[in-house]
């Protein structure tokens, strides 16, 4: 079920609840899938249609130990290849470590796939062995649009995520 997006100006503790409203839907909809690029759509779409703020969201898979190829996603279109030493989603696989940024042009090497782009989160999604699967890209027109609140559910996402289909 897609919900009313939340309005980009409410505050933690309705977007602490959306995001528990949205992973249990996701919970529910991935009920017994085992397919990879299945749940990659559904996460990208649920959380895109959640959130005012979300202007791209989508996966980028590691296709090997320095590439990353676009997977599923929600928005404009999106570069297709990103290598481990380009962009924030480079710098997500290198590092294996969230992305917060707050403005994207002070974030060297920054890829603008769009130019209304202003903040971004990537969270790195890694398999058991602690190798990457792919990192979750989400896009904002809005300065700041990310913070601790989305970092803490993206990243129990994301590691539910790699420990299922890893
Ligand atoms: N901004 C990303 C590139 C992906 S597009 O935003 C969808 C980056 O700098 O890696």
């Amino acid at each position: 079920m897609l919900h009313e997006p939340l309005s980009r100006d409410a505050g933690a503790d309705a977007k602490h609840e959306r995001y528990r409203t949205l992973r249990t839907s996701i919970d529910g909809l991935l009920d017994g899938e085992d397919d990879w690029i299945a749940a990659m759509a559904t996460v990208s779409c649920e959380l895109h249609h959640g959130f005012e703020s979300y202007d791209w969201t989508g996966f980028y898979r590691a296709v090997s130990s320095d590439l990353l190829v676009i997977g599923p996603y929600q928005g404009g279109h999106g570069c297709l290849r990103i290598p481990f030493d380009k962009g924030v989603c480079g710098a997500a696989a290198r590092t294996r470590e969230t992305q917060l940024v707050p403005d994207v042009h002070a974030f060297p090497g920054h890829i603008a796939c769009s130019s209304s782009t202003l903040s971004e989160i990537v969270v790195p999604v890694l398999r058991p062995d602690g190798s990457v699967l792919a990192v979750f890209d989400v896009d904002s027109d809005r300065p700041a649009a990310f913070d601790e609140v989305d970092q803490e559910h993206l990243e129990a996402l994301a590691k539910t995520l790699g420990q299922r289909f890893g």
